[in-house]
C-alpha cells in the first residue's frame, strides 16, 4: 500500500523549510533554508526582512523538496504548516504558501503548533512513542515547560518571564563581539574557558515553587562585568581571547544549569519519568551532556533529537500525522496565532 504523503512547511521566525514525512514517520525529503546572513549584522532576527525573506524562499525550497523526495505535487496527500506562535509576518507567508496548494489540489490542510512540533523532534528522532513526558523547549524564542500528556495534549507549566534563552546567547554574544546566531558561537568560545571563571546569577534557581526562567538579569550581570555596573557603553570595550573564553564559559553554565534544574524541577512535579527537549538551544553540547548525566542519575528517559532537528526545521512538522490519522483538519480560513497555546488537547 501507499504510504500517506504529508508535505509539512515551517516559517514561524528565520528559516524557510519543508519537507515530505509518511504516515510511518519516513522522512522523504527535508529542505532548510537559513537566513542567518541576513540578519547578522543585526545581531537579531528583523521580523520585516524575516518576512520579505520567507516570500522569496517559499517557492523555490517547496519545489527542491519535492524534487529530492522524487515526488510532484499530484502524490502529496495533505499540507501541513506552523501556524502557532512566531512572527507574524512569517507565520502568513507560510500559511499563504500552503493553503494555495491545498484549494488548487483539493488538499486537506494541517495546523501545526510549532512548539508541540519541536518536541516531536524527539519522537522522530527516537523511532518509537516518547508520551508522556516533559517537554523543555528552549529556543530563540521561547523557554517552555510543558507536560505533555500526549503530542497533541500540552499543558504550559512554566516559561521565561522575560528574555528567551537562546536570545540571551544571542545577546550576549554580541557584547563578546561573537556572531549572530550567539549560541554556536558561545559554545565555540566556552570550549577554551573556565566556567568558574565568573559568578553569574541564575535566578529562581532556589526556588521550588517556580518552574519560570529569567534570563535578563545574566544578561545584565555580564554586560556589568565587561563595562562596568550601570554602563552600557561598549566602544571602549578591549577584549582579550581569555577573557571572552571565560565569560562565554561562565555564561553557558549559568543557561545551563537553569534549564537543567527546572527540567527536572517539571519532572518531579508531575511525576513523569520521560523528558524531551528541543529547540535551538538543545543543540548546545554542554546542555547535552548535563541532561545526561542528570537523567542517568534519576533514572529518567531523556530524548534529545540531533542538532539539525533541534534547530528551526521542517521534519518536525511530522506531528500533522497525528493529526492526520485523527482527521483533524482545517479550512482555508486557519489564521496565524503569533503568542504561544497555554493548553491544547
Ligand atoms: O529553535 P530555533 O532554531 O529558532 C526559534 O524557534 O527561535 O532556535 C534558535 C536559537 C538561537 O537563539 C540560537 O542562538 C540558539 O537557538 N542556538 C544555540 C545553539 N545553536 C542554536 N544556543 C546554544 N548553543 C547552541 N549550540
Ligand atoms: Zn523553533
Amino acid at each position: 500500500m501507499t504510504p500517506t504523503r504529508i508535505l509539512a512547511l515551517e516559517t514561524s521566525c528565520d528559516e524557510t523549510a519543508a519537507a515530505v514525512v509518511t504516515d510511518s514517520l519516513d522522512v522523504l525529503a527535508s529542505v532548510v533554508a537559513s537566513q542567518d546572513e541576513l540578519h547578522r549584522r543585526f545581531g537579531g532576527v528583523v521580523p520585516e526582512i524575516a518576512s520579505r525573506a520567507h516570500v522569496e524562499r517559499i517557492l523555490p525550497v517547496i519545489d527542491q523538496t519535492l524534487s529530492n523526495a522524487g515526488l510532484t505535487l499530484d502524490q502529496i496527500d495533505a499540507v501541513a504548516v506552523a501556524n502557532t506562535p512566531g512572527l507574524a509576518g512569517s507565520l502568513l507567508v507560510g500559511l499563504v504558501a500552503a493553503k494555495a496548494i491545498c484549494a488548487a489540489r483539493n488538499l486537506p490542510l494541517i495546523a501545526i503548533d510549532h512548539l508541540q512540533a519541536h518536541v516531536y523532534a524527539c519522537r522522530v528522532a527516537s523511532g518509537h512513542d516518547v508520551f508522556p513526558c516533559v517537554g523543555l523547549i528552549a529556543s530563540g524564542g521561547h523557554t517552555n515547560l510543558y507536560d505533555c500528556r500526549g503530542p497533541l495534549e500540552f499543558e504550559l507549566l512554566g516559561a521565561t518571564i522575560d528574555d528567551a534563552a537562546g536570545e540571551a546567547f544571542d545577546k550576549v554574544a554580541a557584547m563578546l563581539g561573537l556572531p549572530y546566531p550567539g549560541g554556536p558561537a558561545i559554545e565555540r568560545a566556552a570550549a577554551a574557558g573556565d566556567p568558574k571563571a565568573y559568578d553569574l546569577p541564575r535566578t529562581f534557581l532556589r526556588d521550588e515553587r517556580r518552574l519560570d526562567f529569567s534570563f535578563s538579569g545574566l544578561k545584565t550581570a555580564v554586560r556589568y562585568t565587561l563595562v562596568g555596573p550601570g554602563k552600557s557603553d561598549f566602544s571602549k570595550l578591549r577584549l582579550d581571547p581569555q577573557r571572552v573564553a571565560n565569560l562565554a564559559a561562565s555564561f553557558q553554565e549559568a543557561v545551563v544549569d537553569c534549564l537543567v534544574d527546572k527540567a527536572f524541577l517539571c519532572l518531579r512535579k508531575t511525576g513523569r519519568r520521560t523528558l524531551c527537549v528541543g529547540g535551538g538551544v538543545a543543540a548546545n553540547g554542554r546542555l547535552r551532556e548535563r541532561l545526561e548525566a542528570r537523567s542517568r542519575l534519576e533514572d529518567v528517559q531523556l530524548h534529545i533529537a540531533p542538532p539539525r532537528l533541534c534547530t528551526d526545521n521542517a521534519v518536525m512538522g511530522a506531528i500533522a500525522v497525528e493529526r492526520f490519522k485523527a482527521s483533524e483538519f482545517e479550512s482555508l480560513d486557519l489564521d496565524v496565532l503569533p503568542g504561544v497555546v497555554r493548553r491544547t488537547g
